[in-house]
């Protein structure tokens, strides 16, 4: 059987200045979407790389007293650094000052000149050097660049045009032809509505009043515009006007080309007409996605308001900031950066849901089976539902990835990891060990194992390091063929016997210090540092007791549950009204695992009433509710023996 191709690309970062988490976002995705289709059995091309020409970078280089091409070297290798860091599997990185794309540019070039799409003329209009952009005088938004609102400059020179005029219409109807073609759809809308139906002008595709760039063959006083020459790194790269062009018959046209939202004009437009002119397929999709923001807007060099990749990576692990990026920013839509909205997702969604599914699962092992993988024995009730949501997983995963909806798929798998944490409650392993039932201890432990090896190799593509510790601590790092697609089509693949290794916690919980800046939460293991003076015995004696007063201060009270419901997005969180005798209460408890919201109603419980109001998820909660939970996950809330008044104070 044939292969099955994938040609991803990412845009071609400007190395202009070290580049900032932002940026981190379309090639992380992309990331992503190369590996899970490796894992799914497709052959990839991933392409990315860097756009090295034009009057941006020239003049970068000439404040920073170098030579152009000293200067991109040096922010080539940072990026290329960076790239390593973060696990990007790319299969190839162009730099647009690379002979075979210089070179294949100029013939690009000259077929354009030779069948007649371009013309010399006189050029004069307006220019924004931070996008490298031709604007009309009318497309000016209060004289300033519509696209980022930077000064614009006047230009007027000798250039070569493109005619676009030529394409227009082919364009249109495919554009109309294939909704598939620019994602999401509501900027299809925007590019025939703004760029297209007002009448698209011919593009200036060259300039005389700097030398970096690649020269016109036939004309070498001029400079091909950067973005004619940065486009073409899509098939350059692939050989296209080269002695050797197997990689574009067998990769183009791309399946996918990742985007930001601001860039997407380039690409649905511009670059059809030139593929177009070149008698080339057009790519499947262009896909245009949001953008990572801060509090105060895009995040962008020129406002100084970046946030740096490396120290991120460094704080974190390279592994948390992909899952917070792929996770946070939803299809097509901008997402917000915060350290503070980092933490909770390492928090609760890797420390919590992922990490204590495998300790959980480990720990019970290692007390019921000497931390050795059993044999599936009884089969029961509560298997049906796992098992079957572990068969339509991958397919799952797969269609939501090719739809590009990455977060979705993620989320996906989280509630998938959910399930097999609800599992552990409803077969009690620790109750079946209680009672003897030996043989279905096994199954429900077996299921956990096999749960997990789903999770981890379902996983692999987002997060590329993680999936190596859990197989570690499975025991089957060795064992390659289960870390496949293949693998997954059957449910009981991992192999009974072996000894697993539990290890270091995945993901330990971390908290932010006042300054910004995170540390790790103490866990059972970091006990408090005892104090290394010698002390007097009797105040040994008492040391870490509280006095009747202090206890005093704790406002217990008796309070009912009036209603119940699920905080969107949080799979722990659940939002409480309770009442305290005449007075009610919003809380947030972090119990949703453990209670349907329904069968909390008219429960009456232990409120701490004098607790500082928290936030959590952006919701006020203004107490807390008394729980007892043992180290094997259960968790009960602690209610009142016997009817009483809610309000009534407990002590
Ligand atoms: O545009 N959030 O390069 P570039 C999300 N050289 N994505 C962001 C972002 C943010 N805050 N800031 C930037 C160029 N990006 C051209 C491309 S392709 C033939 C030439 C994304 O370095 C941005 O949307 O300015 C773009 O997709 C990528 O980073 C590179 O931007
Ligand atoms: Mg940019």
């Amino acid at each position: 059987m044939e292969k099955k191709t994938f040609y991803i690309t990412t845009p071609i970062y400007y190395p202009s200045d070290k580049l900032h988490i932002g940026h981190c976002y379309t090639t992380v995705a992309a990331d992503a979407l190369a590996r899970f289709k490796r894992l799914a059995g497709y052959e990839v091309f991933f392409l990315t790389g860097t756009d090295e020409h034009g009057q941006k970078i020239e003049r970068r280089a000439l404040a920073a007293g170098k030579e152009p091409k000293e200067f991109v070297d040096e922010i080539v290798a940072w990026i290329k650094n960076l790239w390593k860091l973060l696990d990007i599997s790319y299969d190839d990185f162009i730099r647009t000052t690379e002979k075979r794309h210089m070179q294949a540019v100029q013939k690009i070039f000259q077929k354009f000149y030779e069948q007649g799409d371009i013309y010399k003329a006189k050029y004069e209009g307006w220019y924004c050097t931070p996008c490298e952009a031709f604007w009309t005088e009318r497309q000016l938004v209060e004289g300033n660049c519509p696209d980022c609102g930077r000064p614009v400059e006047l230009v007027a020179e000798e250039s070569y045009f493109f005619k676009m005029s030529k394409y227009v219409d082919r364009l249109v109807e495919h554009i109309e032809t294939h909704p598939e073609f620019i994602q999401p759809v509501a900027r299809k809308n925007e590019m025939i509505n703004n760029f297209i139906k007002p009448g698209l002008e011919d593009l200036c595709v060259s300039r005389t009043t700097f030398k970096w760039g690649i020269p016109v063959p036939f004309d070498p006083d001029h400079v091909i515009y950067v973005w004619l020459d940065a486009l073409s790194n899509y098939i350059t790269a692939l050989g296209y006007m080269s002695e050797d062009d197997s990689l574009l018959k067998t990769f183009w046209p791309a399946n996918v080309q990742l985007i930001g939202k601001e860039i997407v004009r380039f690409h649905t437009i511009y670059w059809p007409i030139f593929l177009m002119a070149l008698g080339l397929e057009l790519p499947e999709k262009v896909f245009g996605h949001g953008w990572l923001l801060l509090d105060d807007g895009k995040m962008s060099k020129s406002k100084g308001n970046v946030v740096d990749p490396i120290v991120l990576i460094d704080r974190y692990g390279s592994d948390a900031i992909r899952y917070f990026l792929l996770r946070e920013i939803s299809f097509g839509a901008d997402g917000h950066f915060s350290e503070e909205a980092l933490v909770q997702r390492l928090n609760f969604d890797l420390a919590n849901d992922l990490g204590n599914l495998l300790n959980r699962t480990l720990a019970m092992l290692k007390k019921y089976f000497d931390g050795r993988i059993p044999e599936r024995g009884e089969a029961g009730p509560e298997d049906e539902e796992l098992l079957q949501e572990a068969a339509m997983l991958p397919q799952k995963l797969e269609a939501l990835m090719d739809e590009l909806q990455l977060s979705g798929a993620l989320a996906e798998l989280w509630k998938f990891i959910g399930r097999a944490n609800k599992y552990i409650e409803e077969t009690a392993p620790w109750a079946l060990k209680k009672a003897g039932k030996e043989s279905r201890l096994q199954t429900v432990m077996y299921n956990l194992l096999e749960s997990i090896r789903f999770i981890s190799v379902l996983l692999s593509p987002f997060m590329p390091k993680t999936p190596i510790r859990i197989w570690q601590q499975l025991g089957i790092a060795n064992y390659p063929e289960l870390h496949t697609w293949e693998s997954l089509k059957t449910f009981g693949g991992l192999p009974a016997g072996i000894s697993t290794q539990p290890g270091e916690v995945l993901f330990p919980r971390l908290e932010l210090t006042a300054e910004g800046g995170p540390v790790r939460q103490a866990t059972k293991k970091d006990k408090p540092q005892t104090t290394k003076q010698p002390q007097k015995a009797k105040e040994k004696q008492t040391e870490g007791l509280i006095s009747i007063d202090e206890f005093a201060r704790v406002d217990l009270r008796v309070a009912e549950i009036k209603e119940a419901e699920k905080v969107q997005g949080a799979d722990r969180l659940l939002k409480l009204i309770v009442a305290l005798g005449e007075e009610q209460r919003q809380v947030v408890a972090g119990i949703a695992q453990h209670y349907q919201p329904d069968e909390l109603i008219g429960k009456r419980v232990i409120f701490v009433a004098n607790l500082k109001p928290a936030k959590l998820r952006g919701i006020v909660s203004e107490g807390m509710l008394l729980a007892a939970s043992d180290d094997e996950g259960n968790l009960t809330l602690v209610t009142t023996e016997a009817p009483i008044k809610t309000g009534s104070k407990v002590k």
